[in-house]
Formats: C-alpha cells, structure tokens, sequence
C-alpha cells in the first residue's frame, strides 16, 4: 500500500520548499510557470537553449529564500540532458518536480508536402526532448520528498486534429500517451505523470505563427478567438496556474490524466 503525501499548507506555498527542473522556461508558457512555482515556495532550475533570457530571468527571481538557476541545455540532446541533471543533483540533491514544456511548433504543410528533416527536428523537441528529461530525472525524483510530479506540456492538438500543422499535433499526441504511460510505470513509486492541454495561449511561439497566418497576426488572433467558445485566447499564466496545482500535492491522488485549459474549444 503506498501513502499519499501531506496535503501542503497554503499559507506557506503550495510548493514551498519543493525542487523543480521547468524546460523551455525562458520564454512564454516556461516563463510564467517558473515565475508561479518560484512564488509558491519552490526551488527552480530553467533548462533552456535560449541563455540570454533565462538567465536574466534567474537573476531576477532568485532569492535567499528560493534558489532559481539557469542551465543552458538543448532537450534533444542526451548529455546536455544528463550533465543539467547532475549539476541539479549536485546542487539541490533530489527532485520533485519536472516540467515537460519546451516546445517548438512545426511545419505547416500537409503530410505529403512536409520536409523530412523539418519533421524530424520537431519531434526532436517535443517528443524526444520530454523522453530524455524524464529518463534522466527519474532517479533524481526517485530520491525527492514526499508527492513528486511530472507535467507533460501537451496540447489540444494532443487530442484532436486539425488540418494547419499535422507533424506538430503527432508530436503532441505522443507527449499525451506517454504521459499516462509513464504515470502507471511511476505510480508504484508514487511519482505521478499528467498532461496539461492548453488551448491557443499568447507566447512568442504563437506570435510567430500568428505572423505567417494569411492577413498576419490580428487576423489569426481574430480566427482563434472564434474557434473558442469563451472568445478570447489565454496567456501563460492561466497554464501555469494548471501547472501548479498538478506540482503541488494538492493532486496527489491524480496521475495519468490530461487538464484541459483550453477556452472551451474541445468541448464543442
Ligand atoms: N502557445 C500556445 O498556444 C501553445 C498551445 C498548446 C501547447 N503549447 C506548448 O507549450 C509549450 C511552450 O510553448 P510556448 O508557446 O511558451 O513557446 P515559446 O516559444 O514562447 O517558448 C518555448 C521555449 O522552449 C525553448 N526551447 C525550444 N527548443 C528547445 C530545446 N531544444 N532545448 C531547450 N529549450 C528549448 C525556447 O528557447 C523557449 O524558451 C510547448 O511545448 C508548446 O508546444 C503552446
């Protein structure tokens, strides 16, 4: 029989006192995550290829009270994964939290108009990126305290399709299953895996998109806003916020499952 953990004390943070690895947290989604779980109580190392910004970041949240490191590792590559690791390990110990978010979004040609190599560096990222994180996190969670989580950033187009970027939603598909698959591995160990699906979230991710969509950006933002029910596009910190409460023990009786944030747009 394994004993869930403690539900934590809000008053001190949801999080506090917890060691969290974020990726892609320089930017966007990452950001804004690392910025909440900082401000709950947690410890956070930023793995990131974009040094500049995630080290700024670092500087700018690290306290006496909340330690904040940034380290420059590119996801799809298994040493850069393995020597951030060890400096985590060196520096903090254990681990209890992973977040899965570096991303990229990929080509948007149908299938039989994408380039292979464009196919391939994308999955790179989003999928074999979360496989090398968790693969050389594991022992550092093994050895965490009590509840220990790992978040997934998934998408809608984890759970359903659309014609404008069909390499991209594979990749996302795949981030969902291995989410649940990795949950019933762990689960014994009490180290739980969800996915967190967000809907269209203003990020320099999607700015880009928006740019290249016919008529630019307003007229992306104008079609997006359409496609979800609630009218308007999210911002970062309403995943972050998702995020959170999958990172703290508040969840602890929840592995294996998807929290859709999304606006409404998988529900129609
Ligand atoms: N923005 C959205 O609408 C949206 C919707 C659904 C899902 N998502 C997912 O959310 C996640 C974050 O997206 P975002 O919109 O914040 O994007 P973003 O471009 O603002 O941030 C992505 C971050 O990942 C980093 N990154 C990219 N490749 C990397 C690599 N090889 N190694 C390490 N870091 C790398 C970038 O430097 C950047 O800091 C992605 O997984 C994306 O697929 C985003």
């Amino acid at each position: 029989m394994t004993m869930l953990p403690c539900i934590p004390d809000p008053i001190r943070g949801r999080v506090h006192g917890k060691r969290a690895v974020v990726t892609g947290g320089a930017s966007g989604i990452g950001r804004a995550i690392v910025e909440t779980l900082v401000a709950q109580g947690a410890h956070v190392a930023i793995f990131d290829v974009s040094e500049r910004d995630g080290r700024e970041l670092a500087d700018s949240l690290s306290t006496d009270d909340h330690t904040v490191t940034f380290h420059d590792v590119d996801v799809t590559v298994e040493s850069s994964v393995r020597d951030a690791m060890a400096a985590v390990e060196r520096d903090h110990g254990a681990l209890e939290i992973l977040v899965n978010n570096a991303g990229v979004s990929g080509p948007g040609e149908p299938t039989d108009s994408v380039d292979y190599a464009a196919w391939q560096n994308m999955m790179a990222v989003n999928v074999a990126g979360p496989f090398l994180c968790t693969k050389h996190a594991i022992p550092l969670l093994r050895r965490g305290r009590g509840g220990r989580s790992i978040i997934d950033i998934c998408s809608i187009y984890g759970l359903i399709g659309n014609a404008d970027a069909p390499s991209y939603h594979t990749s996302k598909g795949a981030i969902r299953l291995m989410a649940k698959t990795d949950a019933v591995t762990y689960a014994p160990e009490g180290i739980r895996v969800n996915a967190v699906c967000p809907g269209t979230i203003m990020t320099p991710l999607n700015m880009k998109k928006g740019k290249e969509h016919p008529g630019g950006l307003d007229a992306y933002l104008d079609a997006m806003r359409a496609q979800h029910p609630l009218g308007a596009v999210g911002d970062p910190i309403d995943i972050a916020f998702g995020v959170l409460y999958l990172a703290s023990d508040e969840s602890r009786f929840m592995t294996g499952t998807e929290l859709i944030i999304d606006g409404g747009y998988t529900a129609q």
